[in-house]
Order: structure tokens, then sequence, then C-alpha cells
């Protein structure tokens, strides 16, 4: 059996791996490493944008096409590298005209519009500090994130569009910012032709000041440990921390691992759907597919507008070969059925991939055949914004054999395990938390203003590794498999169940499109599941479907997962980026308070969720 290849020099790989990307001064060391910090190729100066750009200029890549923008509305904009470059340079000199300097923190609330690429490319440019805030997110949310970051400036646009409809996001910056002492300006870039209210002196028109615009800026070199962007997560729970990434460590680790787990070659057409909002859209739709000279579509909207088969028109449109997205996205299609799929020709594709979730085996499978034909590798992708780029991933320049719902093994030079309650590494087939052992390239710098959080966040609960606070198994021929979040799995009558593979049974019954675990206090068996499920179309919700469902469950996890109550809902509470809130469903079941929502995609399905729930317990 074919198996990621062990490297035994992990410095010397990683040294290697930095000399694809371009460097003004070599570093003097590889790494310097005072647990938990790291210095990776310190005393190396190097420019994100020059890496992505001025690379290309002057070789034939110049005239190939870097994105394929295209709007919700079917506008269409393609930017070659050449032209790329030139927008990039022209933003950051008016960036720097009104004052901005290396180090300054930079918000950027932007929708999925070309400008959004192009100024955190403008930024890095002048080694200014971006912080992306997700344009859906609302003013509470964002005030806190300027305030944290101790942002100088803002770059947002008069309006953002979604589904068809104007979101008037330069009114949302207009909330955060009141009382605010600290922004300087407030950069508006003009994307409809609305009128909007300007404060005098903060807010300048983005399309004025270009007018005075140079067309050249230099890039300022930068150290390689000089923060490239820092971005807010805040997990499922708690107050948001500002993830601090490096210049030369994260831009020579994404370059990597995009090449090892995607295989681009010079004439791919790459589509990631992720928004430039989260880590994703920073490390895989902008920088290292830029660095790569990758062409790449960028969608301004989401899968459902204005039809249920938007995604697959742009497959089909722009031939593209390589397509990311994620489970959500995947089981949400899988809902609808294969009708408006089969309309379209996607047999461009060649290597599909998966992130933000565990993609059950069934999604894989339904992924693998009804997307990729058959005949594309599915590239689970297991990583989180604090890894910058992929951890654990199959590789298409080096494929192993794909068990659907894996993701393999660790990428080359990535040291991964799974360790019980003291840290010690447990043997095959044994649940337990999966740590990272060695440093990597890619990893965060640090929490914005807070070592000790990164520090006990991180580097706390087991001495001398990294934890990502993710459950997982790995099994005799040595794949992992994710089990959900650490915090969120269950303890039934002694038995560790993750939620993932409990879901996953749930949503091996054919009626069920999603699924959501959660366990709560049961006098006799410590915990029980209760399970939250939605349908697929046309599938009722009766004692038929539940007797399915738990007969899933029992043969493919045994009797001890069989859920105590199943709940049929329309819709499940999820964060923006898509990620299921068990928090919320577990208050609910447990009758408590719900907590902060400010983070969530769907309120409407909170309060859907609670009816259900108290219509079942009544009717008990
Ligand atoms: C958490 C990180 C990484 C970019 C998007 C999410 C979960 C992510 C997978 C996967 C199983 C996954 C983990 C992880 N996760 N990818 N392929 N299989 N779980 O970034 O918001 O920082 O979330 O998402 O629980 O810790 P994030």
């Amino acid at each position: 059996m074919k198996k990621t290849p062990v490297i035994s020099d992990v410095k010397g790989y990683w040294e290697l791996e930095a000399n694809r990307i371009p460097w003004f001064e070599p570093w003097n060391s590889v790494l310097e490493w005072n647990e938990p910090f790291a210095k990776w190729f310190a005393g190396g100066t190097l420019n994100a944008s020059y890496a992505c750009l001025d690379v290309h200029m002057g070789t034939e890549r110049e005239n190939k096409v870097a994105i394929h923008w295209e709007g919700e509305d079917g506008e269409t904009i393609p930017f070659t590298y050449a032209q790329l470059y030139h927008e990039v340079n022209r933003f950051a000199s008016a960036l720097k005209k009104n004052g901005m300097r290396k180090s300054d923190r930079v918000v950027l609330y932007l929708p999925m519009i070309p400008q959004a690429l192009i100024a955190m490319l403008a930024c890095a440019r002048l080694g200014a500090i971006h912080s992306v805030v997700f344009s859906a997110f609302g003013s509470s949310a964002l005030a806190d994130r300027i305030r944290d970051a101790k942002a100088r400036f803002v770059i947002t646009a008069d309006f953002g569009k979604r589904q068809g409809k104007l979101i008037p996001i330069k009114n949302v910056v207009d909330i955060a910012l009141e009382g605010d002492v600290f922004v300087e300006h407030v950069f508006v870039i003009k994307r409809t032709n609305e009128s909007i209210v300007l404060h005098e002196k903060r807010d300048l028109l983005f399309q004025n000041i270009l007018e005075a615009a140079d067309d050249y800026v230099a890039p300022e070199p930068v150290d390689a440990t000089h923060p490239l962007f820092i971005l807010y997560t805040s997990g499922t729970t708690g107050k948001p921390k500002g993830i601090v990434h490096s210049t030369g460590g994260y831009l020579t680790y994404i370059n990597s691992v995009f090449n090892k787990a995607f295989n681009p070659q010079e004439d791919s057409v790459y589509w990631c759907t992720a928004d430039v909002g989260w880590i994703t859209g920073h490390s895989f739709v902008t920088y290292a597919p830029l660095m790569n000279g990758t062409t790449s579509v960028v969608y301004e909207g989401g899968p459902t507008y204005p039809t249920i088969d938007r995604w697959w028109q742009l497959i089909e449109k722009y031939k593209i070969s390589i397509f990311y997205t994620s489970p959500t996205a995947l089981r949400m299609f899988m809902r609808h059925g294969t009708e408006t799929i089969k309309k379209h020709d996607l047999s461009s594709l060649r290597v599909l991939g998966s992130v933000g979730e565990v993609i059950n085996p069934e999604v894989w499978s339904w992924y693998h055949e009804h997307i990729g034909g058959g005949r594309c590798p599915i590239i689970d992708t297991w990583w989180q914004t604090e890894t910058g780029g992929f951890m654990l991933s199959p590789s298409a320049q080096n494929l192993v054999d794909l068990k659907p719902g894996s993701a393999t093994f660790a990428l080359p030079g990535i040291d991964v395990d799974i360790v019980d309650a003291y840290g010690i590494s447990v043997p095959a087939n044994t649940k337990g938390y999966l740590v990272i052992k060695q440093p990597w390239p890619g990893m965060l710098i640090g929490v914005y203003g807070d070592p000790e959080r990164y520090r006990q966040v991180y580097w706390s609960k087991f001495s001398g590794m990294y934890y990502p606070g993710d459950f997982a198994i790995k099994d005799d021929d040595g794949y992992f498999w994710l089990l959900g979040r650490s915090d969120e799995a269950l303890n039934v009558a002694g038995h560790l169940l993750g939620t993932a593979e409990i879901e996953s049974a749930a949503v091996a019954a054919f009626s069920v499109a999603e699924a959501a675990v959660v366990g709560v206090p049961d006098d006799i068996k410590g915990q029980a599941v209760v399970l939250f499920v939605t349908l697929r179309k046309g599938v009722e919700p009766d004692g038929e479907t539940k007797r399915e469902i738990v007969a899933s469950i029992r043969h493919l996890m045994g009797p001890i997962a069989k859920p105590r109550d199943i709940y049929f809902v329309d819709s499940l509470p999820k964060t923006r980026s898509g990620k299921i809130m068990r928090r919320i469903l577990k208050a609910i079941a447990c009758g408590e308070e719900i907590g902060d929502v400010s983070t969530l995609e769907n309120e409407a399905s909170v309060e859907e969720v609670r009816q259900v729930h108290v219509a079942m317990k009544k009717s008990f």
C-alpha cells in the first residue's frame, strides 16, 4: 500500500520548499524554536505581493489570466497577471499617498469583488497588515475586530450583492466606527451608483484617490517573521482570536501544500468557492494560486442564486479542472438531487477538494460519482485557520489509495499523531486527540496582542505538542479519520463517540441530508445521543424514516450510538462559514441558555429547532 513518504531531514525539506518562492535576502536560520514561539526563516526578506505578481512579469505568464472574476448577475471581468499587477500597484500607491505605512493594521470589509484580492495584495505590497472581516458579519463583530487589531484604516465598499439584494455594507462600517478614535480613513470602493453618506475627512472615495496614483510602487521588503495578516476566528464559542500569520513561513507553506495537494498544471483552471473572509480565501483563493501562476475563477455569490445549478454552470463555462468546496455545500446539493447537475458538462474536472468539516463517506462517494464522474480523486484537506494550510491531505502529485471519508495522511514534513488524555500515543483504532508534534512553517505566530492566550489555547494541553481541538482515530493502515471537535465528543456509558461518526452513520440512511449530534445528560448512561436531522427533498418526517435512521446507526456504529431522541428540522444552525453549531442544539436539547449567536448564519433555524423540540417534548 502506497503511503506518504517520510521526510527524515525536516528542516532541510522546508528549506527546499522555501526556495520555491522568491526572496530578496536569504535567511539566517531555518527555524528558531522557543516553544511555543517559532521564527521560520528569520533574517530572510521578501514581499508577498512581489511573490504573487512581480515574479510573473516578463515571463509568459504576464498575459495569462490570473483571475476570471464573475459577478452574481453574470458580469465577468478577466484579469491577466499583468493587469492584476497594474491594479495592485495603483491601489497600493493610492493607499501609500494617503498615509498607509509598513505594519499599519488595515481592516478589509469587502464583498467578493476583485478589489478584495487587490486590496489584500496592495496592503501586503506596503508591508501593512490586513485583517479581512467577512462582509456578512454585523457591526458589533466588525467593531470588535477593528478595535482589537487597533486598525488605522478600513477598506470597504458602498454595497455588496447577495442573492440579488444590495447589502449596505458601508452603513455597517459607519455603525461599527461610532465613537472610534483610532481609524484615520475609511476607503470606500463604489460598487454601485447608489448614493451613500460620506464622513468628511475620514471617508475617501477610492475611485477619486486612484486618479493621483502612480503605476508602480516598490514592494516593501519585510522580514520572514513580519505579520502578513491577522484573521479573526471564533471557532464556535468565545471571544474571537486574532490569528497572526507570518510572511515567509506562511507563504512557503501554502505554496508547498497547494502544489502537493492539488498538483495544478500550467493549463489548469482552479476554483475555490470560499470567501476571502476565511483562511481558505486567504491561502487558497489569493496567495497560493497567484504565487503559483494559476488561473482561478473568483465568484461573487453563493451556490443557489439565481438557480441551484449556478456552480455547475461556472464549471462548464470556465472548464474548471480543480474544484475546492465544503461538505456543507455538497450536502445541500445532495438534498436537492442530481437532475440539474446532469444537465452540465463537468468533464473538465480533474481534482476535487473538500474542507471545513468531516466529509461523511456518503457525501464523499456522492461527490466522487456525481461531480467527479468517478474519475477525480477527492482531496479531503484537514487544516485550520491556525495552521495556515493543509496538514492532513492526500496529494494529487503522489496519490495514495483513497478511503471515502478519510483525510488519509499528514503531508510531507508534518508530524501528526493521536494521543490519549495524558499525551501518550494511542495504538491503531483507538480514538483520541489529534496533535501536531513539530512546528511547521505555516503555523500561526501568535494571537494578536495576547501571547498568553496563544500558549494557553494551543500549547498547554499537552507538553510540547500543538493541540488543534479535534478528536480522531487512525486505522490499521495508518489513515486518519476525523471524528469532530474533541470538546463535543460524547461519553455514552463509558464509550467515547465522536459527533462525526454518529452523524456519518445517520447520513448513510438515504432519507437524511444532514445530521447533527449532541450529547445530553442521562441518569443511566452519563450521556445520551440526541440527533437533529434535515431530510432529502420529498422524504416524510415519520416513524418509518426514524426507524431507517436508527437502523443505519445501529448497523454502522452498534447499539451504543442509538439516539435517544431524533428531531426533524428544516435547517440546522450554522456559523457563517457553514459549520453546524452543536453548542446551540445542545443548549436547546438541555433547556439551557443559548448564549452568543452573533456568528450564526441562519438565526431563524434556532427558533425552528426550539419549536420542534418543544412540540416533540409535549407529544411524549
Ligand atoms: C476546524 C478548523 C481550514 C479552513 C476552513 C475551516 C474542521 C476543517 C476539515 C476536514 C474534518 C475539518 C476541524 C478543524 N475541519 N477541515 N477536512 N475534515 N474536519 O477553518 O474555521 O479554522 O476550522 O474545522 O474541526 O479544527 P476553521
